[in-house]
């Protein structure tokens, strides 16, 4: 058994810093430290009630760290593994895991916050069970996740970089180069450079595309994305975006949403060219609903694709983007904001709501009193979140 600070979801009263125990690693069971977490607008979306879930849950499910055991069953990893962890534990058995495709994987159980045996290794110091967000609750010192979710990447990728490779990196750089195939000379426009922004940016860099437009609220995240390759940026609050869109790209092959806002997502066929594609990276709340004129859609072959994880299979993709970030061909580190402790996570999702920063990387193990120091284990910072409370009792 492991104690752990972690940050938790807890009923009632938004997001906590409490002790927990962690399960030892049974089978095919990995504990992980975990050095650096990416704070996500996924977790603002449990956080604010968009996405109803079980709680009390440990937020947090882009993170890297290094393996300190493993259960008797595991081969792949070693206790001083550095990993990365993917938030889709696939189940390996199932058709689209069996074609490759682990990002539809039909039978996961990381959606259902518990590890693949439906169980949780968290609990409450009273004992309640605690569950862990897709499978891992990262915003905590140690974690315990399957094999199949870590990942072991070189020691030399820092661990922040390692941290959005787990998330962020590879569902941008994935929904440009797996879910669109962008080829080179096609040209793009991705609506929101928040952290999956911003890699949707770099993605296109990888695959040649040209003109890329990014557009956002922020004007220090539209400088960001044009020093990572977009040659055009707009603001999405000028009247003229669409217009400006079709005048840059001559109507773009591809168009990409990456906030997860029904008016923006509505917006992408109306800067497409015929034959080109929406692609849909940005979450929304659950229920949202959209409308399109089909027969824009059909008469001009516009298509619209959904992106889960960048249709990236993280056992082949991590290792990948590792090195194309330790030979200096993609330079994730730029994509790194504020680095903080977990009493750091109320001011981080201030940051997503409101637009500003760069995405922060939370370190759950730093020492309190250093610049990323943490109060963990007291009970003196809490996020109570734009609707805290409105999960309770809710069941996913
Ligand atoms: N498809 C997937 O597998 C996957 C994986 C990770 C995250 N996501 C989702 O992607 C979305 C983005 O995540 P993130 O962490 O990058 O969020 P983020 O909050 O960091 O980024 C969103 C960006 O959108 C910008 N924005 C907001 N309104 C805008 C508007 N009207 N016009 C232009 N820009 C606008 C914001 O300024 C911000 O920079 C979320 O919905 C998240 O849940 C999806
Ligand atoms: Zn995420
Ligand atoms: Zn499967």
């Amino acid at each position: 058994m492991t104690v752990t600070n972690a940050a938790v979801l807890v009923p009632g009263q938004g997001l906590r810093s409490r002790v927990l125990r962690l399960a030892d690693p049974r089978d095919d069971q990995v504990l992980v430290r975990i050095e650096a977490s990416g704070v996500c607008h996924s977790d603002l979306h449990v956080l604010d009630g968009d996405w109803p879930v079980e709680e009390p849950i440990v937020l947090g499910h882009e993170g890297a760290g290094v393996v300190e055991a493993v259960g008797p069953a595991v081969r792949d990893v070693r206790p001083g593994d550095h990993v990365v962890l993917s938030w889709f534990a696939p189940c390996r058995r199932c058709e689209a895991c069996a074609a490759g495709r682990a990002w539809l994987c039909s039978n996961t159980k990381a959606v259902s916050n518990t590890l693949p045996d439906g169980s949780t290794p968290l609990s409450d110091e009273d004992g309640t069970p605690v569950l862990p967000f897709l499978g891992l609750g990262t915003f905590s010192e140690y974690a315990v996740v399957p094999e199949t979710a870590a990942i072991v990447v070189p020691d030399e990728v820092p661990f922040p970089v390692g941290a959005l490779i787990g998330c962020a990196v590879t569902t941008g750089v994935g929904a440009a180069v797996h879910t669109a195939g962008v080829r080179p000379g096609e040209s793009a426009v991705v609506i929101g450079c928040g952290g999956v922004g911003q890699a949707v940016v770099l993605g296109l860099g990888l695959a040649g595309a040209q003109p890329v437009v990014a557009v956002d609220l922020s004007d220090r995240r539209l400088g960001l994305a044009r020093e990572l390759g977009a040659t055009h940026t707009l603001r999405g609050d000028d009247p003229a975006l669409a217009e400006k869109v079709l005048e840059i790209t001559g109507g773009a092959h591809h168009a990409f949403e990456a906030i997860g806002r029904a008016a923006t997502i509505e917006a992408l066929p109306g800067l497409l060219r015929a034959g080109g594609n929406a692609v849909l990276v940005g979450m929304t709340a659950l229920g949202t609903r959209v409308s399109f004129d089909p027969f824009d859609l059909a008469d001009q072959g516009k298509n619209i694709l959904g992106c889960n994880y960048g249709s990236s299979v993280p056992a082949v993709d991590f290792p990948r983007l590792a090195s194309l970030y330790l030979s200096g061909r993609l330079p994730l580190d730029r994509l790194v904001g504020a680095e903080a402790g977990l009493a750091g996570l109320p001011a981080a999702f201030a940051d997503l709501r409101a637009g500003t920063g760069l995405r922060t990387v939370v370190r759950p193990g730093a020492p309190a009193g250093t610049s990323a120091g943490t109060s963990a284990g007291t009970d003196t910072w809490t996020d109570t979140g734009a609707n805290a409370g409105t999960n309770e009792g809710v069941r996913s």
